[in-house]
């Protein structure tokens, strides 16, 4: 049997994170440059039904009944496991790398999900839909975010920039003008869960305020959409510095986030703002005519531990190679 590859890329939100767990939309678009990679291999010496595992990037050597039964990895393998009604599958070694930051808001985890189901589920000669492909990697996202909105799964998934509505069809975003991207990480955790929760009991003591700010940005991301969809993408910078102020009202920027956008302001980007869960993680900025070195440099000397500039353009990046 030949080997299954398949890779899935890492993603940032353009606009909209926070509000979009209350029901407003958000823009979330795929970094194709950073990828997390599956590759599913028959194993001729293995048993019926033995599956090893190989991550180098985490240190994992183990096999998948070793493994805790909420780690992620088990939860996507059993979850393809039961969707396609197979008990033991044939003997297999599964190894999986990315070049994705972990914990950085960047999807890693919704990565390292897709690539593993489409990689195992083609090796077990049923390919899955893109729809039920994104609800698997939802279930596992499920295991340790909580109440994710389902944005990372399905933006990773499609591997187009999306227009997202907890619970609505999907939208994926015409994109006649690329952009160029610059993401800063302040190097501090990005608490997702934290954040979402701290959020929630602050609007529930206090919902007009809360409510208020959610409408503000939604119009922020309509607003982005069209934006986005007409080419007019020097329109975009105002909306992220805006959408960066509301976040902040939200309570969910930090003293470092503010210092990196403040810094990519100062080195000419067009916009920026914090991007995901806030509290540390990622920042993002629009670099506009060939600035994105100095922003790059701006935000190192600002205390970003790490600066990734990315293209983002209308791309189909859904790959299995057989
Ligand atoms: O930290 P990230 O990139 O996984 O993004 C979290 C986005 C939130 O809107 C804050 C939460 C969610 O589930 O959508």
């Amino acid at each position: 049997m030949p080997a299954f590859t398949a890779t899935a890329p890492g993603k940032i939100i353009l606009f909209g994170e926070h509000a979009v767990v209350y029901g407003r939309p958000a823009v979330a678009v795929p970094v194709n440059n950073v990828r997390a990679r599956a590759v599913v291999m028959a194993d001729p010496r293995g048993q019926v039904g033995e599956i090893r595992i190989n991550a180098p990037d985490v240190g994992l050597e183990t096999s998948l009944e070793e493994l805790p039964e909420d780690h992620p990895i088990r939860a996507a393998v059993e979850g393809v496991l039961s969707e396609l009604g197979i008990a033991r599958a044939p003997a297999c070694t599964l190894r999986i790398t990315s070049t994705i930051p972990i914990s950085a808001g960047m999807g890693s985890g919704a990565a390292v999900s897709v690539a593993l189901v489409r990689a195992l589920s083609s090796f077990l000669g049923h390919p899955l839909s893109n729809e039920r492909v994104s609800e698997l990697a939802f279930e596992v996202e499920k295991i340790h975010h909580g109440t994710p909105s389902g944005i990372d799964n399905t933006v990773i998934t499609y591997g187009m920039p999306v227009y997202y509505v907890r619970g609505q069809a999907l939208e994926t975003l015409r994109l006649p003008e690329p952009f160029v991207i610059v993401i800063g990480d302040t190097g501090l955790p990005s608490p997702t869960a934290l954040a979402v929760g701290e959020l929630r009991h602050a609007w529930q003591m206090d919902q007009d305020k809360y409510e208020a700010i959610f409408n503000s940005v939604a119009v922020i991301v309509k607003e982005a959409r069209s934006a986005i969809e007409n080419g007019n993408t020097g329109g975009l910078g105002p909306l992220m510095y805006k959408n960066h102020e509301y976040l902040r009202q939200m309570g969910v920027s930090s003293p470092e986030l503010d210092r990196l956008v403040e810094a990519a302001r100062s080195a000419g980007a067009a916009g920026a703002k914090l991007s995901g869960g806030g509290k540390g993680g990622n920042m993002i900025a629009l670099a506009n005519g060939g600035s994105a070195i100095e922003i790059e440099s701006a935000l190192r000397d600002a205390g970003a531990v790490r600066t990734i500039v990315t293209t983002i353009e209308e791309s189909k990046s859904i790959q299995i190679d057989a």
